[in-house]
């Protein structure tokens, strides 16, 4: 079976800017505005997809262990609950896929015949996955989509066959959208679906304030080096001069929200300029630029979430310290 991708382009997708200008625009947009803020999907080029990676690895970072030990256990459970004729397994934002593996081999085994379709902004990341899958999926037919989620779901509804779907949505990708994005994320994906396709979320769920802050704050400064590693992105597209020892890593909990929030903090009154854009940008000292949200939820309000934005909970499944939840939801439109 082939695998491969496709990169969304112009033509594809409604923005016409190229990447580069649309990245130079929304650079400057924020780091304009008072506080400065970045988006955190610009985290992940080769280098922040590598960190990213092992951030995973670190004993800290409890989620992805919570997850994999999730879908280890439940795997077969949660495919008699999806399992249909034939259908397309969607995942937005795969990763290094190790935790899909073993639902692949799962659907695999159970002889299921489905097509997998990741959907990844990071080409690099696309590219080591494709590689992976063809080596230990052979049989599996691949179509991968370097995209934004968004602009991957709406070319899925154009070129949507009659297919049952089933999208992964796991590693709490989601807890980095604030409350109102992750629920027009999830009706604009509810309106892409059709009635009985199913979602399978990974949430992290609100726990212990010193464990959730370790995970975040690594004893090997992993994570620092993962949010600097966006000044350094910066440098390279824009080729611009941000000196990464004059900003630091700051992560910090916010109860209201329920968000690990976190910053790039100057360390001195300084200017940075952008060549590409022609333009310098001011810092006071102690000035922090924001760059994550990491939100973190209760039971309660994954129910309510599912039920503001049109699917049922058809089950959740937790690991054994209650800290990860995957939760799966069927797409109703009958009432
Ligand atoms: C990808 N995302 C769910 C991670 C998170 O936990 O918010 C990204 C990350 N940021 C710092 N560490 C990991």
């Amino acid at each position: 079976m082939p695998a491969s991708y496709k990169i969304l382009g112009p033509k594809d997708i409604d923005n016409p800017l190229d990447e580069k200008k649309s990245f130079a625009l929304d650079i400057l947009l924020s780091l304009s505005q008072t506080p400065k803020k970045l988006s955190s999907k610009y985290f992940y080029d080769t280098e922040g997809s590598k960190l990213f990676t092992a951030i995973t690895e670190l004993p800290e970072y409890y989620l992805t262990k919570c997850e994999f030990e999730i879908l280890d256990k439940y795997k077969h459970e949660l495919a008699n609950l999806v399992s249909s004729n034939s259908f397309n397994l969607i995942e937005l934002g795969p990763g290094d896929g190790k935790k899909t593996n073993l639902l692949l081999n799962c659907f695999i085994e159970k002889k299921f015949d489905f097509s997998y379709v990741p959907i990844d902004i990071s080409e690099s990341s696309m590219q080591t996955l494709i590689v992976s899958m063809q080596k230990s999926f052979p049989s599996i037919n691949v179509n991968g989509i370097v995209s934004e989620y968004f602009d991957g779901i709406k070319w899925l509804q154009k070129t949507s066959h009659d297919k049952k779907n089933l999208i992964l949505f796991m590693g709490s990708n989601i807890g980095n959208f604030s409350v109102i994005h992750a629920r027009v994320f999830l009706r604009s994906l509810w309106n892409s679906l059709n009635n009985g396709d199913y979602i399978l979320i990974g949430f992290d769920l609100k726990k212990d304030i010193d464990l959730m802050l370790e995970a975040y704050n690594d004893s090997k400064g992993i994570t620092s080096q993962f949010n600097l590693n966006l000044l350094n992105r910066i440098n390279k597209v824009l080729d611009g001069n941000f000196d990464l020892s004059k900003f630091r890593h700051f992560a910090n909990y916010e109860a209201y929200s329920g968000a690990i929030e976190s910053y790039l903090v100057s360390l001195t009154e300084q200017k940075v300029f952008l060549r590409e854009i022609g333009q310098s940008f001011s810092f006071k000292a102690w000035e922090a630029i924001h760059t994550e949200y990491s939100y973190k939820y209760l039971e309660s309000d994954i129910k309510h979430l599912a039920d503001e934005t049109g699917f049922i909970v058809e089950k959740q499944f937790f690991d054994s310290k209650h800290y990860f939840v995957d939760s799966l939801w069927r797409v109703n439109k009958v009432n």
